[in-house]
């Protein structure tokens, strides 16, 4: 992981004296850096050597690029001010010019796959990029609307969260010359992986825990996460129309009631439930591969990704 950092740092080197200032203020902030973990471990289950080639480090410097992209013009759509414990660009250089950092390294990690002839890797992200883009656009029409299902939330978060980390394991397979359907499975494992952290990620809003970001923040968006939806369809019709019209015109007190309710109704352990399943699912599909060290590394990274605290 410092080497991957140092390479990683470098991928964003610009001859714009602001781009830099900016680049160097996101480098400095790092998440917790889950998705080049993802690819890393992958790629040395999948390789006979034990060293990691350049290949396998370009492959996760493109994640994080296209992740750390994602999540700037995220907060851009979400009004969110705070990011990994720091102000969001949004927040310290405004719109204008966090849409265009996020161009910037979204374009430095398409750039790094083609100007290394990385075309099996430029293929898997290239998809992954656009499924997020679709998958938050969905997010914003159903949030407009407010008639969002449980299969439509599932076919959300499938597309604007788990397909990046269903990239990171083909990605990793890839990068380690793997079988086209040794890919294909690495990516349907990743994708159940992903399916699991945003289920959490989206219990974590229903929480007070300081998590480096607003908690709280998707129904003031009137974002319906599950365990909202599981609430809903399990509410007479008055408290329904209660609930809805509380997420319309929500303020901070509001808000409280609508946790405690959707708590109350078993949405929280309902999404817990649905969080053990997909990674119950993941673990199996593990059993598809060859047992190694790497193996009983990456099963540990895939419990960290339902136990994280943040
Ligand atoms: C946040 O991802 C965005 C979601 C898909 C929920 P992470 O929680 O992995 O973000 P960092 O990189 O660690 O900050
Ligand atoms: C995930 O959705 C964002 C992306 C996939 C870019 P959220 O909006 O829930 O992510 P956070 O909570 O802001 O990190
Ligand atoms: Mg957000
Ligand atoms: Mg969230």
């Amino acid at each position: 992981m410092d080497l991957f950092e140092e390479k990683f740092s470098n991928s964003m080197i610009s001859d714009v004296p602001l781009l830099n200032r900016i680049t160097h203020y996101v480098v400095k902030r790092k998440g917790k850096q889950m998705r080049p973990m993802f690819v890393f471990l992958t790629a040395k289950m999948m390789s006979d050597s034990t060293l990691i080639n350049e290949k396998v480090y370009r492959a996760a410097s493109i994640i994080e690029l296209i992740h750390t992209a994602t999540l700037i013009h995220d907060d851009v759509v979400d009004s969110s001010d705070k990011r990994r414990g720091f102000f969001s660009l949004n927040a310290l250089w405004k719109n204008k010019i966090a849409v265009l950092v996020g161009d910037f390294l979204l374009s430095k990690g398409m750039l790094l796959c083609i100007d290394n002839d990385d075309f099996d890797l430029l293929k898997i992200i290239s998809k992954s990029v656009k499924d997020m883009s679709q998958g938050e656009l969905l997010q914003i029409e159903k949030a407009r609307r407010l008639d969002i299902d449980e299969k439509t939330y599932f076919k959300i978060i499938t597309k604007k969260t788990a397909s990046l980390i269903a990239s990171c394991c083909a990605l990793g397979a890839s990068a380690s010359n793997s079988s086209k359907s040794q890919i294909n499975k690495f990516y349907e494992l990743g994708e159940k992986i992903g399916i699991a952290f945003q289920l959490k990620d989206d219990l974590f809003d229903y929480g007070n825990r300081k998590i480096g970001k607003p908690t709280g923040i998707d129904i003031k968006e009137k974002k319906l996460t599950l365990p909202l939806i599981y609430a809903l369809n399990n509410s007479s019709e008055s408290k329904k129309k209660w609930l809805i019209n509380s997420v319309k015109n929500s303020n901070d007190y509001v808000i409280k009631d609508i946790i405690s309710y959707v708590t109350e109704m078993g949405g929280i352990d309902y999404t817990q439930k649905k969080i053990n399943e997909y990674y119950n699912s993941a673990v199996e599909d593990l059993k598809y591969f060859e047992d190694n060290e790497f193996k009983e590394s990456l099963k540990k990274l895939i419990k960290y990704v339902i136990e994280r605290n943040y």
